[in-house]
């Protein structure tokens, strides 16, 4: 693949007249809006020294949070460098993908996937490089995308891993992108969005790795495509990056009346798809505008995750009737669905939108936290907007 990802258009979107290397400082000077810039290959020029070592650290679960997580909820640890076994690999972590569903994790209610233990390492997905094989398939020098977990070393099976080739572009990208979240977004959207040209699609986080992967492809069909993101800058991006028709401030409206009035105004004749990110007031502002015979991938609702987890307890205020009418009267198809039950297309999502990140006709832009010790703010800011599309941690 080429260049991964096309900066100077992205630079030039979002601050016209202004070259990259403006964008770059202000980038360093807020710390924020770190778009890796790396040529494809970067890694294979990285030292190498300190690869082995005895000692590895991880961040456990220490408390289960009511409410938003704090610092408290973490412990970061230091622990012996386990070995494989047979059919496994031993990774030195670079990148660590930080994403919603982790906080999930930190509830024990029931849900689709088992919680982390009270001192267990947190869950996520990494890549890395091989440092130790016992596996036919991945070789030392090797780099892999894997369950990895919070650390900055993880013995992994095979079977769990797949081989990432640094060649093919910046290997932050099987993190959001061209990995988990960005085909969340290809396959909600394909499968039950079911997207036709002319038709208007609502989806909120917009600048998110899954959000702005539903608004390119959506676009790249004829569709037009309203955003819904936190704060004029994200609106801007949602625009100017990712080509949304427009994108609408959810801060800036305190309840879902006003804010279903503003959508209202941007969508014209109502809404045929809302890919549903986050539930709360946007949810309550979208449900009245859907048109006759609308689909609602059911994706997440990230406004609820601190509230109480999703079951018992939760402190949503919306009234079941209010949710309910529109789907019976406009006929709305409304499909929940956890990516991890369909793997099997991953490799047809690959080969349509893999050249399309080559040839930048997919824009990517990543929010990079630097070092293990940082993951646990990095992701309460996550919860809250403070990043600014894929948030990743990266280690080395
Ligand atoms: N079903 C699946 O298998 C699956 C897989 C991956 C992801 N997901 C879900 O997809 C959604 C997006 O994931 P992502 O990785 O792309 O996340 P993301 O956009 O990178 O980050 C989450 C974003 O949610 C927005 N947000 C947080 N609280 C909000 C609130 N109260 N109201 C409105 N927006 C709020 C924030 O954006 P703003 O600042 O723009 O509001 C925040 O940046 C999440 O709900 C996630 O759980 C589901």
């Amino acid at each position: 693949m080429r260049a991964i990802r096309p900066l100077a258009r992205i630079a030039k979107g979002l601050d016209a007249g202004k070259d990259v290397a403006n964008w770059r400082l202000r980038q360093a000077v807020t710390g924020r809006y770190s778009l890796s810039r790396k040529p494809a290959g970067f890694t294979l020029l990285a030292k190498r020294e300190n690869i082995m070592t005895d000692q590895m650290q991880h961040i456990t679960l220490a408390g289960r949070p009511t409410g938003a997580p704090g610092p408290e909820h973490f412990k970061l640890e230091t622990k012996d460098v386990p070995t494989p076994g047979a059919g496994e690999i031993l990774v030195r972590v670079h990148y660590m993908s930080l994403d919603p569903y982790m906080r999930g994790r930190m509830d024990d209610g029931k849900s689709y996937a088992a919680p982390v233990p009270i001192g267990g390492t947190m869950e996520g997905g990494s890549v890395g490089e091989v440092i130790a094989s016992n596996s036919d398939h991945f070789k030392a020098g090797d780099f892999a995308f894997g369950p990895f977990g919070w650390a900055t070393h993880a013995v992994a099976d095979e079977k769990m891993c797949r081989k990432v080739d640094p060649a093919n572009g910046p290997i932050t990208a099987s993190l959001g992108v061209l990995g988990m979240p960005g085909f969340t977004g290809w396959y909600g959207l394909m499968e039950y969005g079911r997207p036709k040209a002319g038709e208007t699609l609502v989806v909120a986080a917009a600048t998110g790795p899954v959000g702005s992967m539903v608004g390119q492809v959506a676009k790249s069909l004829g569709l037009k495509t309203v955003g819904i993101a936190g704060g004029a800058d994200k609106c801007k991006m949602a625009v100017e990056v990712f080509g949304f028709d427009a994108c609408i401030d959810h801060r800036a409206y305190e309840d879902a009346r006003s804010l279903r009035a503003a959508l209202k105004e941007a969508c014209g004749g109502g809404i045929d798809i809302y890919f549903e990110n986050v539930g709360g007031k946007v949810l309550e502002a979208v449900m009245p505008l859907m048109k006759p015979h609308g689909r609602i991938p059911i994706c997440g609702m990230i406004s609820w995750y601190n509230a109480g987890g999703l079951g018992a307890g939760a402190a949503a205020q919306m009234a079941a009737p209010q949710i309910w009418r529109p789907i019976l009267v406009n006929f709305l198809s409304v499909n929940g669905f956890i990516i991890s039950n369909h793997w099997g297309d991953f490799p047809k999502f690959l080969a349509e939108i893999g050249p399309k990140v080559s040839s930048g006709d997919i824009k990517v832009v990543e929010d990079i936290a630097q070092g293990l010790e940082n993951a646990p703010s990095a992701f309460m800011g996550l919860l809250t907007g403070k990043n600014v599309g894929k948030q990743i941690v990266k280690l080395i």
